[in-house]
């Protein structure tokens, strides 16, 4: 037989091979798993934030965001995150003014360290390379933006924009 031969018959046994494994319900479960994890409601979001009004320290943090935490993903991740980290003080009082935030944690997840959290598992990555002071300075951008988009006059809006982005996940994962 000649090389080209034997060639065509293995790869028509693997393709055969693959399709099978394929068509088992555990190769499709995994599959469904993978990409029900994979995708990201947020990731549907804008993929900026206005910082015209920010104090000129942030905006010079959100520069350093932008560039760092847009190498994996999109930057829209975090930026449609529920994530809000207020300090326990910080809840105690929200809790009496802006009670609506602890309503849903698809759409407001509060806790003291949910940036620090994040921000260092995203550092820890393969392929991250983010220095101790951008992470630093990275953190201070999203406590500050979060408490301005997500909070106090901004709370309606926020929910608004957070549930029509579930929605479109659901629409898209549907039948899954
Ligand atoms: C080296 C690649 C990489 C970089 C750089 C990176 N990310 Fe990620 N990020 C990921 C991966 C992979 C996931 C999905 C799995 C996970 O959550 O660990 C993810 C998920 C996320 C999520 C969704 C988490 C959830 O569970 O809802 C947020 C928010 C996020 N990243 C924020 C950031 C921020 C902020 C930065 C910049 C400091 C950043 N990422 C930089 C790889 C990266």
């Amino acid at each position: 037989m000649n090389t080209r031969k034997t060639f065509w018959i293995s790869f028509g046994i693997s393709m055969i091979g693959l399709m099978l494994f394929l068509s088992t319900p555990q190769a499709a479960d995994k599959m469904e798993e993978a990409f029900r994890n994979s995708v990201f409601p947020n990731d549907f979001g804008p993929t900026t934030i206005n910082v015209s009004h920010y104090p000129k320290k942030m905006q010079a943090y959100y520069k350093v965001f932008l560039k760092k935490c847009s190498k994996c993903h999109s930057v829209a991740r975090p930026i449609n995150a529920q994530f809000l980290e207020l300090t326990p003080q910080g809840e105690k009082i929200a809790k009496k003014d802006d009670p609506i935030i602890f309503k849903d944690t698809d759409v407001w997840k509060v806790s003291p360290v949910i940036w620090d959290k994040y921000v260092h598992k995203m550092m820890a990555k393969h392929g991250a390379v983010i220095t101790k002071k951008e992470g630093h300075e990275i953190y201070e951008f999203l406590v500050y933006d979060s408490k301005v988009r997500k909070t106090g006059a901004k709370t309606k809006e926020w929910e608004k924009q957070r549930e029509r982005l579930l929605k479109n996940l659901e629409e898209i994962t549907e039948g899954l």
